[in-house]
């Protein structure tokens, strides 16, 4: 796959066929009344289709507006990489949701900018390099072999289970130990698990109505999320604290990632990250890492359920390259199927499904006019479904991701991760992790969808499915 740093930015100005003329983009009519029954009584639960319905009826640029707020939407892989990266300093993170995600996150990578954010990028960048990762892949594995036991209880009783609850679960385990190993107890792991669920139920919720009442009036979920944040905090504070002590006495901590983090020297200046610095970092962790992780795995799991060929090639490759043994980061290049599986599952289920960034500065993008002041959408779901693209774009084809296909196509035909500057610095470790939770699963289960169980994807904060995932085990 083509690299950021060999990614060319398009010619955006002269596509053929195209006039010099600077226009206004196309788009449906204003609709004031529609936009103020957002903010008051939510989005429509079918945002996905609608998006996909904007792009098919206007094009690679879409302006929609509601009174002076103005909101473009671009599809073409041409004009997302130009929004990511080639134009990215043109459109940052100022919007009220941001405002929104600082609350729980605070002013760490996700929601920060400009210097702090270069800062905080340099600091962590190192502790997600592929070779740091590969040292969480044995407690990736162990915490799957955990669940596994758990599951063959499950199996005896034969009882139906939602994949999804079950693969939330896991991916909290896997980024907490990969972020305290040792120092996380069984009641922070419950704390974390409830801290999780709550805080996305918040912003799941802001995401759906942007006039929630802020943050300080004291209505029940906003006092719950408070006391969960407060709860949280406490506990982080207190594992820092402890660490620090640790390395004062030089004695050596673990190789996790907030010893990494809390070892982390800016180049320039010689400092490090201070406490509330490393809260924030690591809160983002657990928030942007697990819901998405577990999201993404659930959609594999329904899809190889729905998808039989698909799961037999599978356990196929399982059988051949592992042969029993328990699965290492040092298999997974032997084990391309179950990696195609997964980012054909994130081409039609993107867990990041939307990607919005506040436009700074007048732009042009093809013959249309960008104004300043209001707000970019880029949406992988849509560009991964473009005809024009991708054959069969409904079908779940995880050949696709033959390596020579993918150099067939352009760099933004597919961003599950965004892109640019600010593309995910948990890729990797989400990739590693849903491979080797899928071969760890795979060798021992198939997992069939109860008959009647139906999901859609739900867009809100992440592309959850809409209920729970019903699953049987059936060993292999
Ligand atoms: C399948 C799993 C994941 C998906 C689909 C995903 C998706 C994304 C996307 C699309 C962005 C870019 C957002 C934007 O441009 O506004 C992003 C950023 C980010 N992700 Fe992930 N992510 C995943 C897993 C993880 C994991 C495991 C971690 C950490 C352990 C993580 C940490 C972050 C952070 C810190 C950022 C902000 C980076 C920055 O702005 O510098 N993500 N993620």
């Amino acid at each position: 796959m083509q690299t950021d740093a060999q990614a060319v930015e398009p010619e955006l100005h002269s596509r053929p066929g195209q006039s010099q003329a600077i226009i206004d983009p196309p788009g449906p009519p204003a609709n004031l009344l529609g936009f103020l029954s957002f903010l008051v009584f939510g989005s429509p639960r079918d945002l996905t289709r609608i998006y996909m319905d904007l792009a098919r009826e206007y094009g690679d640029v879409v302006r929609m507006r509601a009174g002076a707020w103005q909101f473009y939407f671009v599809s073409h892989p041409d004009y997302v990489q130009h929004v990511l990266q080639g134009n990215n300093h043109n459109y940052g993170r100022q919007s009220a949701f941001n405002e929104v995600v600082k609350q729980v996150f605070g002013n760490g990578l996700i929601t920060s900018e400009g210097e702090v954010w270069r800062r905080r990028r340099r600091l962590a960048q190192p502790a997600f390099h592929r070779r740091q990762i590969e040292n969480f892949a044995t407690t990736m594995v162990d915490e799957t072999t955990a669940m596994l036991e758990r599951w063959a209880r499950v199996q005896r009783a034969d009882k139906p289970f939602d994949v999804m609850a079950e693969m939330q679960d896991l991916a909290t385990m896997i980024v907490g130990r990969a972020l305290f190993s040792t120092d996380l107890s069984a009641t922070d792991t419950d704390e974390m698990r409830q801290w999780s669920r709550i805080t996305l139920e918040y912003l799941s919720r802001c995401t759906r109505r942007p006039l929630s009442l802020p943050l300080w009036v004291p209505t029940p979920a906003n006092r719950r999320l408070q006391k969960a944040v407060r709860l949280s905090d406490e506990r982080v504070f207190s594992i820092i604290r402890k660490r620090r002590k640790k390395t004062a006495l030089n004695t050596d901590g673990p190789e996790d990632l907030l010893g990494m983090l809390l070892a982390a020297r800016d180049e320039e200046t010689g400092e490090g990250l201070n406490d509330q610095e490393l809260r924030d970092e690591v809160t983002t962790f657990i928030g942007a890492g697990n819901e998405t992780t577990a999201v993404t795995l659930a959609w594999a799991w329904y899809l190889l359920s729905k998808h039989p060929e698909a799961g037999r090639k599978l356990h196929a490759e399982l059988d051949a390259v592992l042969g029993g043994h328990t699965p290492s980061a040092a298999d997974l290049p032997q084990l391309p199927y179950t990696r195609m599986i997964i980012e054909e599952t994130m081409r039609l289920y993107p867990a990041a499904w939307a990607i919005g960034r506040g436009i700074v500065a007048d732009d042009v993008i093809g013959r249309f006019k960008i104004q300043k002041g209001g707000m970019m959408i880029v949406s992988p779901y849509v560009t991964h479904r473009r005809s024009d693209i991708w054959d069969n774009p409904e079908g779940f084809e995880p050949e696709r991701f033959t390596p020579e296909r993918v150099a067939e196509r352009p760099r933004y035909a597919y961003f599950p991760f965004g892109g640019g500057p600010r593309q995910c610095i948990g890729n990797t470790f989400a990739l590693m992790e849903a491979q080797l939770v899928l071969a760890t699963v795979g060798q021992k289960y198939r997992l069939n969808l109860v008959p009647g169980c139906t999901v859609e994807p739900d867009p809100i904060f992440t592309l959850r499915p809409n209920r729970p995932v019903m699953m049987t085990l059936q060993p292999r």
